[in-house]
């Protein structure tokens, strides 16, 4: 088993650079099983997600090519294969894969799929909306089959603005006949990464990035060459991290606009920030005023980011409020931070966290993805080592994350136990 070992108190200082999107990538790999052709895809970070989503189109007959952080995919050989369970339960978004083979084929027969622990997370409007387009849908024990004679545009209005369930639906109604208008629809800047390539293979999709997308169907998507965005969250996470312990630690190949809800705050804080058009530079101030924040769709402030941000809020005078709204079960970090020494107190959907406190090294666990960049953020500035044990969660979404710290001045290594 592996653990990961940090020992707490290092100042960072340096460049981080960081990588495409995981949560584009995720729904651009199974995508590509639309076009006719070759698809490039670059700035592909090397994750296990990334890697489970290739496993799965080479299971399926597709052509996979990776070179380093590029990945090139031919889908000409495809067949449409139930896909194995103990592969498509690895991870969330092997979803995606409902709504780009029940595009191409108007038949899918899928496991319900995997990821992290952080709620309910049911699929519920995305089977909605393949069922508006035409299809039916049957579950058989934990599987889905879903079938449709003919997929058909419609309109569609999602109850909550779903990631999820705008993508599936754009890639189901992308050759299906006449226009499909998605109401309501998720507006994160990766459903707009998505429909760029999805347009770039010959989609005619428009909206993307408002609350209503149009999709008008084509026959036929050709092969296209296409570059993921930045991963938001990643550089979220080493900017708390940059405001936590860092001595001019600069966050590099970034869009700022994209995490302007965590700049605001950080300044809101007392965080010192200086932003290019690319990049940002981030200092650990002297003191950190308290703030509250409350998780939202985009552009509001990312869930994704909540609990990272919450070990920062140990760090502020006073008492601080952190509000889920998006999942009911994304508190799972707060046992550990509070092992290491912070305050907290949980109220329902909400944190209270008082501070300043200091934070002790000692055995934690990351329960899920987010939860582990917590607690590696909380481990950066404990006093002593930290060990976190299930680090796989840490590792299927942050590319090289401890050659990246590294780099920067952090002392961490994994260490087989
Ligand atoms: N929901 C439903 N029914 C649905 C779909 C969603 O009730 O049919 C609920 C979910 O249970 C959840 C909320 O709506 O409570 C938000 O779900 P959404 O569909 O927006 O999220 P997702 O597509 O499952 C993606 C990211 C998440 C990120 C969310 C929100 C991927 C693979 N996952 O999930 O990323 O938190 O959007 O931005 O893209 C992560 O990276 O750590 C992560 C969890």
């Amino acid at each position: 088993m592996k653990v990961l070992e940090i020992q707490g108190g290092h100042k960072l200082s340096g460049t981080i650079r960081i990588s495409g999107a995981k949560n584009s990538s995720v729904a651009l790999i199974p995508a590509a099983i639309l076009a006719e052709d070759d698809v490039t895809i670059c700035n592909v970070p090397e994750i296990t997600d990334t890697d489970a989503l290739s496993e799965i189109l080479e299971f399926l007959g597709a052509d996979v090519r990776r070179a380093s952080e590029s990945i090139v995919i031919n889908p000409k050989s495809i067949k449409n294969k139930e896909i194995p369970a103990e592969i498509s339960k690895k991870l969330r978004a092997s979803y995606y894969f409902m709504g780009s083979l029940l595009g191409k084929y108007k038949h899918v027969e899928m496991y319900f799929p995997g990821g992290c622990s952080i709620g309910a997370r049911p699929i519920n409007f995305h089977l909605k909306g393949f069922e508006a387009l035409g299809a039916t849908v049957k579950i058989e024990g934990d599987k889905y089959i879903v079938d449709a004679k003919e997929l058909k545009g419609a309109n569609i209005y999602l109850d909550f603005a779903s990631v999820g369930a705008t993508i599936n639906i754009m890639l189901a109604a992308v050759k299906a006949k006449g226009t499909t208008v998605i109401d309501n629809a998720a507006k994160e800047p990766e459903i707009v990464n998505v429909a760029t390539f999805l347009n770039n293979m010959g989609a005619r999709i428009s909206g993307a990035g408002t609350s209503t997308i149009k999709i008008i169907g084509v026959e036929k998507l050709n092969g296209c060459f296409h570059e993921v965005i930045p991963d938001r969250i990643e550089a979220g996470t080493y900017t708390i991290i940059g405001a936590l312990i860092g001595n001019y630690l600069k966050i590099d190949n970034i869009i700022p606009e994209h995490i302007e809800a965590l700049t605001s705050k950080l300044i809101e804080m007392g965080v010192e920030l200086e932003i290019g058009d690319d990049y940002l530079i981030v200092n650990k101030p002297d003191k950190y005023k308290a703030v509250n924040v409350k998780t939202l769709v985009f552009p509001g402030f990312p869930t994704d980011l909540q609990q990272p941000f919450m070990v920062l809020s140990t760090r502020c005078s006073g008492k601080s409020v952190v509000e889920e709204t998006i999942y009911e079960n994304r508190f799972m970090h707060i046992p550990y931070l509070q092992k290491m020494g912070a305050d907290i107190e949980v109220n329902g959907t909400k944190a209270i966290i008082k501070g300043p406190t200091e934070l002790r090294g000692t055995e934690v666990e990351a329960t899920d993805l987010r939860a582990g960049a917590s607690m590696v953020a909380a481990a950066l500035i404990a006093k002593g080592t930290t060990v976190i044990h299930n680090i796989e969660h840490i590792l299927r979404g942050y590319e090289n994350i401890v050659e990246k710290l590294s780099d920067v001045g952090a002392k961490l290594e994994v260490k087989e136990i």
